[in-house]
């Protein structure tokens, strides 16, 4: 795995957009992977003022993204498809009907999740953005996740409950489960960028790079991807200088 390592939340987000940016300059349909939660924030707005200031187009664009949490879709503003609206596809050209996220709503979850993967299968992600959890989660991927997982729905821990609780009004609104795309889903992918700041991430980015692979953290998993890179700042690197 290629780790670097940069002075703060603001740097690694430059980096990481430039990775994502030189992608889709190389292949104008390339395939996105993309994440939600706080982290990768600051990428997605470097890569709107790409947009604007540069022209880089995401016309032939298409994106997947890693999860969602059953119940909520576009009408929720707590809901995944929202969030990437809001702060990445409104700021670029790109047509929403190239952006594909699990349905929250769908009746029959496991057909959801079988679509999914089928989709996967046409749309291989050219680059994954990741984050990572406080447990060492990757999309909704919780401790103890097989390896070979597909597209599944997940019952979420205290842990991710409480870890995602800040963004909703209280608790108890926080859905209680979630689609997510597997680990062999998100290893099927040709790169892998996984970022990470503060110190509350210290222990996971350990886990990644320099623990051993278990499933007892899962992204782990990730040393064994041929072309992962980390970028992180000072504060998550903490335990693997
Ligand atoms: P965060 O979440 O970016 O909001 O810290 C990361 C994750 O839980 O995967």
């Amino acid at each position: 795995m290629k780790v670097i390592i940069c002075k703060d939340y603001e740097e690694m987000s430059k980096k990481a957009a430039e990775t994502i940016i030189a992608v889709v300059k190389k292949n104008p349909s390339a395939v996105l992977g993309l994440a939600t939660g706080s982290t990768p924030i600051g990428t997605y707005s470097e890569m709107i003022r790409d947009h604007k200031e540069n022209g880089t187009s995401y016309k032939g664009v298409k994106t997947v993204n890693l999860d969602e949490y059953v119940g909520l879709d576009i009408n929720s503003d707590q809901s995944y498809v929202y969030f990437m609206r809001h702060n990445l596809f409104y700021g670029l050209d790109i047509d929403l009907a190239n952006t594909h996220i699990e349905n929250g709503k769908a009746e029959d979850k496991e057909a959801e999740c079988r679509k999914y993967d089928e989709l996967l299968k046409t749309l291989v992600q050219d680059v994954q953005v990741l984050g990572i959890g406080s447990n060492g989660h990757i999309a909704f991927n919780e401790p103890f996740t097989p390896f070979d997982s597909t597209t599944h729905v997940v019952d979420l821990t205290e842990n991710t409950i409480k870890d995602n609780s800040r963004l909703f009004k209280s608790i108890d609104e926080v859905p209680r489960q979630a689609f997510t795309m597997g680990l062999k889903n998100i290893m099927d992918a040709k790169k892998i960028l996984i970022l990470a700041n503060g110190k509350n991430k210290a222990k996971a980015v350990y886990g990644l790079v320099k623990g051993e692979v278990t499933t007892e953290v899962p992204a782990s998993i990730l040393q064994k991807h041929p072309d992962c890179t980390l970028i992180c700042d000072e504060e998550a690197a903490a335990l693997i200088k």
